[in-house]
């Protein structure tokens, strides 16, 4: 039986700053932000987007009434979760009106909570082959103000839809991966801001890299011929190339044609939203499908997950016929070209406004946010959503 990503849904916040801008007011050459780290667009989010809103409003999109009904596991990855308890999926379940009978739970290994989530979705399906698992991984990375992560932040959502005889992607079932306790990049769970050891993270990233990809050569038998393109985990563009070059010389010239080329469209999306943390992968899966138009049905996508601290994980897909078919190209291009740019001034005002944490009640101006499902406050220490669909 095939299992995979049935339908993919996406969203970013409706502000950005860009990296340009972020540059000058920071006293660093632009070239750095575009070039060096590759990023030209940074996405911010409202007070009133939070990773429930971003989930939500990247799954509304994709669900039908049928998904609605046979969903029965919602998994929501994420490493910016808002309640130390509650699961950030709970939530989403309310908000999309899913069917009652479903488990619904929050995972979190850094990046790596939606392949984790994935993996657990697939095992899920291959005992329950009518039931379909909603897969959300929504993400707010913060490192702060003027500091050296600051150019690779960003916020956004991926929602997939998992199935047997999926319409998207068909996952194979090998796959290496790697656990090692290391302090590359974490946060305690008193601070809103992660803690990162830059150039160690960077270096953490391509062993595991290297080291899952040789194990999976091995299991397999495959090498680079074997695969149309390779996405990778993308905290900023240039990660993923720095882990590839490492591997590019396995083949042959044209492998490194093609995997190069392909690798350069799967990054397009993330240049212009920044890190999600662990949606980044699966936003780098989805510029690949969705411009990429000659993909060709039956190729073969490699996939790297890292999730600091650290897990890494390779495993592939098959693009399944007529994908192209389910994609949400137009509505995409919409949702990036609608965007509003605020000012580096805007942006920092937007990045130190905070909840209250004593109980007191606020009311957020939401009317401001062009999203479908919204937080429009806060009472009693409970955050408060609504889906402007049905004021649910
Ligand atoms: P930095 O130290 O300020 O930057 O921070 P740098 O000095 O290393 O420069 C970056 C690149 O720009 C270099 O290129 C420079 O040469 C180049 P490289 O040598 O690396 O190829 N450069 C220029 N290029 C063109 N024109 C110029 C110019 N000037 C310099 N004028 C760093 C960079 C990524 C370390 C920092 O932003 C950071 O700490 N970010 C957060 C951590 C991170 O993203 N780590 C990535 C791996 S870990 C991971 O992916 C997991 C993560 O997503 C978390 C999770 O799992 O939850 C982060």
């Amino acid at each position: 039986m095939k299992i995979g990503i049935d339908k993919i849904g996406f969203y970013a916040p409706h502000l950005y700053v860009d990296m340009n801008n972020l540059a000058v007011a920071r006293n660093i050459e632009p070239e750095k932000f575009t070039i060096g780290i590759g990023q030209e667009k940074m996405a911010i989010a409202p007070i009133t987007q939070d990773p429930v809103t971003l989930a939500a409003n990247a799954a509304v999109e994709i669900l039908d009434e049928t998904d609605k009904e046979k969903i029965d596991f919602v998994i929501f990855g994420t490493e910016s979760g808002i309640d130390n308890s509650k699961s950030a999926g709970v939530y989403v379940h309310r908000l999309l009106g899913l069917n009652p009978r479903a488990r619904t739970i929050e995972l979190k290994q850094a990046c790596y909570g939606a392949t984790a989530a994935i993996q657990m979705a697939k095992g899920h399906i291959a005992l329950n082959p009518e039931s379909r698992v909603l897969v959300l991984a929504s993400d707010i990375a913060r490192y702060g103000l003027n500091t050296s992560g600051e150019s690779t932040q960003g916020a956004g959502a991926v929602a997939m839809v998992m199935s047997a005889d999926p319409k998207m992607m068909a996952l194979e079932d090998q796959s290496s991966y790697l656990t090692d306790d290391v302090m590359d990049f974490w946060r305690p769970v008193y601070s809103d801001k992660a803690f990162v050891d830059g150039k160690f993270s960077n270096e953490q990233y391509i062993l595991f890299f290297q080291k899952v990809w040789e194990e999976y050569k091995e299991k397999t038998g495959f090498g680079l011929a074997d695969f149309e393109a390779i996405c990778f985990h993308l905290p900023y563009t240039k990660m993923g190339m720095k882990a590839l070059r490492t591997v590019l010389e396995q083949g042959t010239e044209e492998d490194q044609e093609r995997l190069l080329a392909n690798y350069k469209i799967s990054t397009l999306y993330n240049r212009i939203v920044g890190n999600i943390y662990t949606g980044s992968l699966y936003l780098s899966l989805l510029s690949l499908l969705e411009l990429k138009e000659d993909l060709e049905d039956g190729s073969r996508i490699g996939l790297f997950s890292y999730g600091s601290g650290a897990v890494g994980e390779f495993f592939t897909g098959i693009v399944q016929p007529n994908y192209r078919a389910h994609l949400h190209v137009d509505r995409h291009t919409k949702v990036f070209e609608s965007r509003t740019e605020v000012t580096v001034p805007e942006y920092e005002a937007i990045f130190n406004k905070t909840l209250p944490v004593d109980g007191s009640t606020v009311e957020l101006d939401i009317d401001s946010d062009p999203a479908t499902i919204c937080l429009s406050g806060m009472k009693d220490n409970m955050r408060l959503y609504i889906n402007k669909m049905n004021r649910n």
